[in-house]
């Protein structure tokens, strides 16, 4: 019935079963005034930019561990999995801008994990990056989280120890930021799309980190998930505003959604937004790219239209169906798109930039003859990998705090690569010497072979903050960089 091997749609995507994936699971929110109560001792770890505000506390725990979880339609076996909670994803966090989250983390895995809130400018202590911000936590451990995202969005958090296998089992959940005004929608809904490698059991097939993924475009998987779960049906009502919030919580594989029938608007990337456009083809989306769209639910009741992934050329594939109720429909038109308020991202100043060149190269059909033994890829020549005792740590950029800084990337190989700093959002100036019409802010840049992109920010938050390819079997064989603000 089920086919193995490494397609990239597989025959569990294509299985009917009539299932709806439209949950948004969200946790049960507690609120506390800070200072009230059981948290009067806690204080508050940091200042930065608007997180000094003493806002109210959103606490949860994630407790990261086994889990076996219905992934593929309930015809075929459940799969044994590393889970938040128990769950896939992880439970979805969302506060509001201006709250503080505060998360206690709970290690039941037998190795060390962390927990990065990427995309969150953060202290650098919150980070989560083992070595560099903290120890790991150590089986049977705790380490709690406490910050105040400066900026509204979307977000997600995934462990930085061997993420390349942590996260590819299972380990990642969303982390919403609502804007203190959020704009009216009927439905604020969270798409953590999952990328898995099965066997015919269903099971997480083995070989992590192996050579082959390692030098070439990652553990690509054959199995795409939505909000952990292979989709079938996405249910909608005719005349429904929906914010969806798109998040590529995959090791490796990009994406690249169209909505069939339907003309999304894209009103912030990374979680920051940008001037609302119209999609004109695909959303695409590299590994830990999001993307919020506004998609006005146009068609007639009753109807079906597909939502494909067409990243990979001659593999494109249907990733689920949206399949509208009989309902009469909500509203016959729809008010313009809002433009989402800006964050409070600093912005650089281009004259008095600081520049620095960086290229990425290795891989397969790159120069690997110049890069260690068991790493496959280097950042301006040098492989840093992140396994334990390694030295990776040692800063290649050495900012002044404060300064501006544009950054040079190129691509010199022959994959694709997003980049991500962290710490900080940048704007991507140019591409390939072309001026990029939006300049949008991101935290992740996708990088085509070859592809060279300009991007600028300002070094505000000090500390030690990574700096890598989000590709995780990349990151982990070479591709990975520290960039120290001070
Ligand atoms: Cu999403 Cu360095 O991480
Ligand atoms: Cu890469």
């Amino acid at each position: 019935m089920v086919r193995p091997g490494l397609e990239y749609s597989s025959d569990y995507n294509r299985a009917q079963v009539k299932r709806l994936i439209d949950k948004d699971k969200t946790i049960s929110r507690r609120r506390f005034l800070a200072g009230a109560g059981a948290l009067a001792a806690v204080p508050l770890i940091s200042k930065y930019g608007i997180s000094g505000e003493a806002g109210p506390i959103v606490e949860a725990r994630l407790t990261a561990g086994p889990a076996r979880v219905q992934v593929v339609p309930s015809a075929y076996p459940a799969t044994d999995v590393w889970a938040y909670n128990g769950e896939l994803p992880g439970p979805a966090l969302r506060l509001r801008q201006g709250e503080r989250l505060r998360v206690q983390v709970r290690n039941a895995l037998s190795e060390g994990t962390t927990v990065h809130w990427h995309g969150v400018r953060l202290p650098n202590a919150m980070d989560g990056v083992p070595v560099i911000t903290q120890p790991p936590i150590a089986p049977g451990g705790e380490f709690v989280y406490e910050f105040a995202p400066p900026d509204a969005g979307t977000f997600f958090y995934h462990p930085h120890q061997r993420s390349f296998e942590q996260v590819a089992r299972g380990l990642a959940g969303a982390l919403v930021v609502e804007e203190r005004e959020p704009p009216k929608v009927d439905r604020d809904l969270v798409w953590v799309l999952g990328d898995w490698r099965l066997d015919r059991e269903a099971s997480i097939a083995g070989g992590f980190g192996s050579f082959m993924d390692v030098s070439h475009a990652g553990r690509i998987g054959n199995t795409v998930t939505i909000n952990g779960r292979v989709p079938e049906t996405f249910a909608v009502r005719a005349g429904e505003r929906i914010r969806l919030r798109l998040i590529n919580a995959a090791t490796a594989r990009a994406f690249a959604l169209s909505f069939d029938g339907h003309r999304p608007w894209v009103i912030a990337l990374d979680g920051q937004p940008l001037e609302p456009f119209e999609l004109d083809g695909a959303v695409a989306l590299g590994p830990a790219m999001r993307a919020d769209l506004i998609l006005d639910m146009t068609g007639a009741p009753g109807s079906r239209h597909v939502v494909r992934d067409s990243f990979y050329p001659r593999r494109e594939y249907e990733l689920v169906s949206v399949v509208y109720g009989e309902e009469a429909p909500l509203r016959k038109s729809f008010s313009e798109v809002p433009r989402l308020p800006s964050n409070p991202v600093p912005e650089p100043d281009l004259r008095g930039a600081e520049r620095h060149e960086v290229r990425f190269t290795g891989g397969m059909m790159g120069n690997m003859r110049a890069i260690p033994r068991g790493m496959a890829w280097a950042v301006n020549g040098v492989a840093s990998g992140c396994g334990e005792g390694a030295s990776a740590f040692d800063p290649f950029l050495a900012l002044r705090r404060g300064r501006s800084c544009v950054l040079d990337l190129l691509n010199d190989t022959a994959w694709h690569h997003p980049i991500h700093l962290h710490g900080h959002a940048f704007r991507v100036l140019t591409r390939n010497g072309a001026a990029n019409p939006r300049r949008e802010w991101l935290d992740t840049v996708m990088l085509a072979p070859r592809e060279r992109a300009e991007i600028a920010f300002v070094a505000d938050n000090p500390g030690d903050w990574m700096f890598h390819c989000h590709v995780l079997d990349h990151q982990a064989a070479g591709m990975m960089a520290c960039v120290r603000v001070s």
